[in-house]
Formats: C-alpha cells, sequence, structure tokens
C-alpha cells in the first residue's frame, strides 16, 4: 500500500484510523458469525436454513422487529410472542447472542436485496 503523508502526525493519525477501522470490521466479522452459529442452532428448524422461510412461518429478513435491538429481545429471548408458538430462548442465549443474530438476520436481509 502507498501512503502519502502530510506530516508525520497525520500520516500517524491516518494510520491509527485505518487499524481502528480495521478492528471494527473483524469484530463485526465475528459477531455475524456468532449469530450465524447460534442461528444454525437454534432458529433454522422453524425459521428456515439462512433466514430464508421455509414458506409457512414469517420470513425473519422482513419482520419489522429487526429495527429494533428491544422488540427483538423481547421476542427472542423474552418470549413475547410465545402463545404464537414462538417460545423464549433465554434458557440458552444471552443478550450478545440474540443481537449477533439480529446482525446475521439483517446480513441476510440486505444480501437478498
Ligand atoms: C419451534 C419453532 C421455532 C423456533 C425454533 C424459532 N422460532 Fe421464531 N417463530 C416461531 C413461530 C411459530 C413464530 C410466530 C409466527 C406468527 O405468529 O406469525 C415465530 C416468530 C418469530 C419472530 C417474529 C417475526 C415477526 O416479525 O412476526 C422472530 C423475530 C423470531 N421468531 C425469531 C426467532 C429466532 C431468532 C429464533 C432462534 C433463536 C427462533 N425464532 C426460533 C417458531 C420458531
Amino acid at each position: 500500500m502507498l501512503v502519502y503523508s502530510l506530516g508525520a502526525t497525520g500520516g500517524r493519525a491516518a494510520r491509527a484510523d485505518a487499524d481502528a477501522g480495521a478492528r471494527a470490521r473483524a469484530a463485526a466479522r465475528e459477531t455475524l458469525d456468532l449469530g450465524a452459529t447460534q442461528y444454525a442452532t437454534y432458529c433454522d428448524s422453524c425459521h428456515g436454513p439462512n433466514a430464508v422461510n421455509l414458506g409457512i412461518l414469517p420470513d425473519l429478513r422482513y419482520s419489522a422487529l429487526l429495527h429494533s435491538s428491544e422488540a427483538w429481545r423481547d421476542v427472542v429471548l423474552g418470549g413475547a410472542m410465545a402463545d404464537n408458538g414462538m417460545a423464549g430462548f433465554d434458557a440458552v442465549l444471552d443478550p450478545e447472542q440474540a443481537e449477533a443474530i439480529r446482525a446475521y438476520v439483517i446480513e441476510q436481509a440486505n444480501a437478498a436485496r
């Protein structure tokens, strides 16, 4: 990579920014991988592989709940839709894992556009 620097300080700052960007991307990748694993373990039997629905249940990629991590948690962990057959998963998932699944489903939704 060729880097043009306006000065030593500017160059360092730019490199620090690049490092921070790389770290952020790696962290995002980790979250998505965690979400994919958790989804495959706990969700895809009903909601379909890769978050593509099997034609019976709502397709999670188009769920309005994706827009709110709180509403997502209420359903996925808290069992807010348990009466409809969607049990809460708080016995096996923590909030970070539930959030990772949400990130994963959002990624699948974006990939489908
Ligand atoms: C045993 C089958 C089953 C499993 C496993 C399951 N779900 Fe569900 N899910 C349902 C059913 C049934 C509904 C409710 C359908 C309805 O009322 O329209 C639902 C609804 C939902 C909704 C609401 C969608 C909407 O916008 O209406 C979300 C979000 C959701 N599930 C996420 C998950 C996640 C995340 C997992 C894995 C942690 C999971 N589900 C695992 C059966 C399941």
